[in-house]
């Protein structure tokens, strides 16, 4: 379905057809810059760092953008600003919105309804990340829990909008999209040359805006999506070129952890994006340990998969500047001590690189 609306001041035709449409009709920097200007009136620009002890350990020159530094702890919170800003404009009647989430996705509609007053209801699966519940219903979010997983909350949120006229918010959408764009424009104007970047892949929207900003500003950055390898849907559908389903079995990448990839987002990742690498879940885990000991901050499994990424990628990035996205910080602690721990299913231990780090000088 086709719509037509104004996003702040700037009229893009149909807001669902521009992300399919070829390239010359992605949105232009003035519209990117507009709508990180309204999420910059709400969330200040993340900083990125080059930290000392992650450089040997990459063989590259590596850089973090920290998106556990937003308010509500990952980058989603700047996609939820456009989008409700953009219904808003089009729909000022919206009595309330829902949506389906693992929980960042829904801190960010938390976050971002309580500017405009609307009223938000999430469902979320049951056996969800315990403290990212507690983070929406502190943003007075109105939590449901239904079913096992993403797919069966998602089908539950779509039959609550239906039954409470409520306006059902997707979790990929072009007006996300910009929002979330912001932090690729601030990322990759404060590192100028930046040769490669890596971004986690859940539903897509990290990645997909990473080419909006990259065109936008002209840039010849390679862009590589990381999935799981326990949720391998994305990688999939690029190698064979189709759309299927996988099984999903991470333990510690909830942000990642999808089953079907979105068509308008396989579309963009198809022709713009360069590579997809999977990670596992030893090596997140490894990667969040080496957060912590390297830097000192806190990452969520899918918030570290682009570090792991960059580990496991180290020879073809050897002498590059590198860009990794610190995604998201939303981990339950018990979740967190076990990973760092070195305690994740199928984990035989702590790997070499946070063994390293650990070593006594
Ligand atoms: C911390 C974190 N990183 C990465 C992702 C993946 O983002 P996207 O769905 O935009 O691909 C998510 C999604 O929820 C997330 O919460």
């Amino acid at each position: 379905m086709q719509r037509t609306h104004d996003f702040i001041g700037k009229n893009f035709g149909s807001a669902a057809g521009y992300i399919l449409e070829r390239m010359n009709n992605l949105p232009d920097l003035s519209t990117l810059d507009d709508a990180a200007a309204l999420v910059h009136r709400s969330v200040p620009p993340t900083p990125q760092y080059a930290w000392p002890l992650l450089q040997g350990l990459a063989g590259a020159e590596l850089w973090v953008k920290h998106e556990n530094h937003t308010p509500t702890g990952a980058f989603k919170v700047r996609g939820g600003l456009t989008y409700l800003e953009a219904l808003r404009r089009r729909a000022p009647g919206c009595a309330g919105i829902v949506s389906a989430t693992r929980g960042n996705h829904g801190q960010s509609l938390g976050f971002a309804a309580r500017r405009q007053g609307l009223r938000v209801t999430v469902v979320v699966p049951h056996g969800n990340s315990v403290e990212k519940n507690a983070a929406m219903r502190a943003l007075g979010v109105e939590l449901v829990e239904h079913g096992d997983d993403f797919q069966d909350a998602r089908e539950h949120a779509e039959l609550l909008a239906t039954r409470d006229r409520l306006h059902m918010v997707p979790s990929f959408d072009a007006d996300l999209l910009l929002g979330v764009a912001s932090y690729w424009l601030e990322f990759l104007r404060a590192v100028p040359g930046l040769d490669t970047v890596l971004v986690p892949i859940g539903l897509g929207s990290g990645v997909c805006s990473a080419v909006l900003a990259r065109r936008a500003l002209g840039l010849r950055t390679r862009i590589i999506g990381v999935v799981s390898q326990h949720a391998d849907a994305y990688a999939r559908a690029f190698e064979s070129h189709a759309i299927a389903a996988a099984p999903v079995a991470t333990q510690i990448a909830d942000g990642m952890a999808c089953r079907i990839p979105d068509a308008q987002a396989m579309d963009i990742i198809w022709r713009h994006v360069d590579d997809i690498v999977r990670v596992d879940d030893v090596a997140v885990a490894e990667a969040m340990g080496l957060y912590y000991t390297a830097t000192h901050n806190v990452a969520e499994g899918a918030g570290a998969a682009a570090l792991a990424a960059a580990i496991k990628l180290r020879d073809r990035l050897r002498g590059q500047r590198v860009g990794v996205v610190l995604s998201g910080a939303n981990v339950d602690l018990d979740v967190f001590t076990r990973a760092v721990a070195g305690n994740v299913p199928a984990c035989g231990g702590r790997g070499s690189a946070l063994a390293s780090l650990r070593q006594p000088s």
